[in-house]
């Protein structure tokens, strides 16, 4: 048996779960304090909801789920995104007896694509939602907390890109100007956009080939043709983000990839990451709720890509640095149990060696676990209640009381003695 794993479906290895738990912990902290709960939500769903909601014209459904029937003969599919879940969870618990539903969630979502840098078959979102509430400034405020939290994590050079897709009211008739305009043009078009462009001609406005880019340089604008309401809608986010000190840059050909959208919808656009450059993604879903059988509610919401987030901060992302205990003999065997119960209780992060053998071989085996300091305790150090310190990175070495160790280590490892 090949035991790799199958590609695209990636282990998160030690070192990068504690990035992914920064994510999660920092995201968690900013939501709450914008008053969003944790959902726990299901990695596998009915089929239908994900068709129904992210449409089936969409690149997702039409190639990319993972659908496969279960014992009882249901479609089930793995979830490729977190809001279908959460407006299914909002109608089935009845969430909308509540003025407005603010809901967070985390966990891999599902999807068939290429894997490439920063394009993985499964990969981690944090997501959230707001169920209720239809005022542009329920908008800004759900951006300007994302930004709050990209800054707490310290994410630099992350851009917003936003645009309005209209709503029932004026977006047919810009898919109509906009068939008009591609129908001179669909030679250019690659296959793909050619096949939809009856049914989903706004998708070419986004598509990466060179024949589409360039067939829709001078497409008519979905900004300049939205309704009144429409309009007002995105000029008042506009105004709301200025307020919040929030910059955004208008892409009108921005349309996403998922056919709920109403009104505004944005990418948070990040350096470093190649052609997979999307952080973070969302917008307004005003008739999804109600499509899903629900009572007519506006929403609005994101999903920040884990994945690609790390790749950009993991550099700068502390880690608690890993020390080795070495204790030689019973008696410093014994004593060090209670020393290391000590030290961990304070927060250090220890590993004892149970390796026998001169000591010379056991600090090679600490150097190759990576300490960055090790913590011996012998005869000579017992009787005189002390231990020997050494720093991994500058070889300077010392002799510590054993309540000075946790200080020494959270102080850092400068300033000792050359051993
Ligand atoms: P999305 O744009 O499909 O939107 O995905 C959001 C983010 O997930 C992307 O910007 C990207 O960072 C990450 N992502 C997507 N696909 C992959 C992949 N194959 N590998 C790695 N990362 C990926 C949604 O999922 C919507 N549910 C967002 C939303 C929430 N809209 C309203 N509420």
């Amino acid at each position: 048996m090949n035991i790799t794993a199958i590609r695209g479906f990636n282990d998160i290895l030690p070192g990068d779960s504690d990035v992914f738990r920064l994510i999660e912990s920092e995201a968690g902290r900013v939501f709450s304090s914008y008053g969003y709960s944790e959902i726990r939500l299901p990695v596998v769903e009915k089929t239908e909801l994900f068709s129904r909601s992210i449409g089936e014209t969409t690149d997702i459904v039409e190639k990319e789920m993972y659908t496969f029937p279960d014992r009882h003969g249901d479609s089930l599919t793995l979830r490729p995104e977190g809001t279908a879940s959460a407006v299914r969870a909002y109608i089935e618990h009845k969430l909308y007896t509540l003025p407005v539903a603010k809901l967070y969630y985390t966990g891999p979502m599902f999807r068939c694509e290429r894997p490439q840098k920063g394009r993985y078959r499964q990969f981690y979102q944090v997501g959230a939602e707001c169920l209720g509430d239809d005022s542009p400034r329920a908008d800004a405020e759900a951006l300007s907390m994302l930004m709050t939290f990209f800054e707490r994590i310290e994410l630099k050079g992350a851009t917003l890109q936003i645009n309005s897709l209209g709503c029932a009211r004026c977006r047919p008739a810009y898919k109509e100007r906009l068939k008009a305009f591609l129908a001179g043009r669909v030679e250019g078009l690659c296959e793909n956009c050619r096949r939809r462009v009856g049914a989903n001609p706004l998708r070419a406005l986004d598509c990466k080939g060179h024949g589409c880019i360039e067939a829709t340089k001078d497409a008519p604008s979905i900004i300049e043709s939205l309704c009144r309401p429409c309009s007002g809608h995105f000029d008042s986010v506009m105004a709301h983000l200025r307020l919040s000190g929030v910059e955004a840059r208008i892409n009108a050909r921005m349309v996403r990839g998922l056919d709920y959208y109403t009104r505004t919808t944005f990418e948070i656009i990040a350096e470093g990451l190649g052609s997979q450059n999307a952080v973070a993604a969302g917008g307004r879903y005003d008739r999804l709720v109600a499509e899903l059988g629900g009572p007519e509610t506006p929403c609005f919401g994101f999903a920040v890509g884990m994945e690609r987030l790390a790749l950009i901060i993991r550099e700068g992302v502390p880690v608690r640095p890993l020390g080795v205990f070495i204790a030689l003999g019973s008696p410093a065997e014994e004593k060090g149990a209670a020393l290391l119960k000590e030290w961990r209780d304070k927060g250090l992060k220890l590993i004892e060696d149970f390796s026998a053998g001169q000591l010379k071989n056991r600090m090679k085996r600490a150097d190759r676990l990576g300490a960055r300091y090790v913590v011996i305790l012998g005869p000579d150090e017992l009787g005189q209640g002390v231990v020997t310190f050494k720093d991994m990175a500058s070889a300077l070495q010392e002799k510590l009381p054993w309540d000075g160790v946790p200080g020494r280590v959270l102080q850092g490892t400068t300033g000792a003695v050359e051993s």
